[in-house]
């Protein structure tokens, strides 16, 4: 099997990007004053996937700029450059976004730094990444493509606060600390809650205690910082899961990305509202976990999913057995005797039962039950407020 052949960017696919580059990167030079803008992310990087459509341009404004005007500054080049950005992206510091052709570049200003300590702001240390994988991958880069291929794969692929998983950055730290793509599955198999992974063994002090995740990524370029911070326990066990069935079956399609939605799940199709894409995904995961939430409560969650690609589909297999063909219909307290002769009448032909100081009987479900109670829950104003459309898109016969 030559995964490689599926992932990594073809030598024409390359030479076209790099025209396309360094275009934007001469035009915006020659509109800079003690500015200069270079590749950045996974594309200086050389770890970045065939197809990929998105470029990191940095933008390093020597340290004599007050850093409250070097996104203004940026933007006049820009304009004067002709690339006007699609849009301005109002972060802890303002950057832009250019599309060109099926490209998008995300030009990020940041202040020109040696060392980690002089950052005024996380992006200001991204640069110093870049060297740091290039110094230490230099023959890895084809490992790294194969991880990230493949944790893109598991789902498990991005930092942002809807996905938590792992980010590009964390994933060619394991690459370069585990020395390949097979190592770092097998040894993934091992983690344990808590570990960490860190180039010199240090005592663990030294990081700041909200920032303990489930696998903890000292970053080689900044000591004190977790680079796994915000991985979730739900992505780390899907990761090591992946790891282990992959290393049952060593097969191609591990590294395809592909939505398998169980045939007895109930899927629910959402549009979401219009924003920035980590205000979107954030509400997206908040109307997944409040349907979850619900849902178990009421008739028990097996399994459950959710995606972003073009559309947004939520799913969720419920415990069958709990809805399989009665629920519970309570009555009044045990204690009222008037009410219970009322509830005994009127389901004279049920046996009645107690429990927890209640009388219930065991009514039959009608099938469409889920449905409704569905229907009312996409009322609730919190998820109104958080969707632009909600609908019930399959389902299951089995229900
Ligand atoms: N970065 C980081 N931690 C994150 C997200 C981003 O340190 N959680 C920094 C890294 O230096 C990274 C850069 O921001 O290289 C750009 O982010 P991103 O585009 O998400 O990562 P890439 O490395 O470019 O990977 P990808 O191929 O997914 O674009
Ligand atoms: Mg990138």
């Amino acid at each position: 099997m030559n995964i490689l052949e599926n992932i990594k960017p073809s030598g024409k696919e390359k030479e076209k990007l790099d025209k396309i580059v360094n275009n934007i990167l001469n035009k915006l030079n020659s509109n800079l004053i003690a500015a200069k803008a270079i590749p950045g992310g996974s594309y200086a990087k050389d770890t970045w996937l065939k197809g990929d459509h998105d470029i990191d341009v940095f933008v390093l404004f020597n340290k004599k700029y007050d850093e409250k005007n070097i996104s203004d500054v940026l933007w006049k080049a820009l304009k004067k450059s002709f690339l006007r950005p699609k849009k301005k992206i109002h972060g802890s510091r303002t950057y832009y976004k250019i599309k060109k052709g099926k490209y998008i570049f995300e030009i990020v200003p940041v202040i020109e730094i040696n060392n980690p300590e002089e950052a005024l702001n996380i992006m200001d240390i991204s640069p110093l990444h870049v060297d740091w994988v290039n110094e230490n991958a230099k023959d890895l880069k084809d490992e790294i493509r194969k991880i990230k291929a493949f944790c893109k794969a598991a789902h498990c692929y991005g930092a942002e606060s809807y996905i938590k998983g792992f980010s590009g950055y964390v994933l060619e730290i394991l690459t370069i600390f585990y020395g390949s793509f097979d190592n770092l599955v097998k040894s993934a198999v091992k983690w344990k809650k808590k570990d960490i992974i860190d180039f010199k063994k240090r005592n663990i002090k030294i990081l700041n205690k909200s920032k303990i995740s489930p696998l903890i990524v000292i970053d080689p370029v900044q000591k004190e910082r977790n680079a796994a911070a915000a991985l979730s326990l739900e992505k780390f066990n899907l990761f090591k899961e992946y790891c282990k069935e992959y290393l049952k079956n060593k097969d191609e399609k591990f590294f395809i990305k592909e939505i398998k939605i169980p045939e007895d799940a109930i899927v629910i199709e959402v549009k979401p509202v219009k924003g920035r894409e980590d205000i979107v995904g954030s509400k997206l995961l908040k109307v997944y976990d409040y349907i979850k939430e619900k849902l178990d409560g009421d008739f028990g969650v097996k399994e459950s999913f959710w995606y972003w690609n073009k559309k947004v589909l939520l799913w969720y297999v419920l415990k069958e057995k709990e809805l399989k063909q009665f629920k519970k219909h309570y009555g009044p307290s045990i204690e009222d005797e008037k009410n219970i002769e009322r509830f005994k009448e009127k389901w004279k032909n049920y046996k009645v039962y107690e429990e927890n100081g209640y009388v219930y009987i065991n009514i039959k479900r009608k099938d469409t039950e889920i449905k409704p109670y569905l229907k009312s829950l996409f009322k609730d104003d919190y998820i109104k407020e958080k969707v632009k459309k909600i609908k019930i898109k399959t389902f299951p016969k089995s229900l």
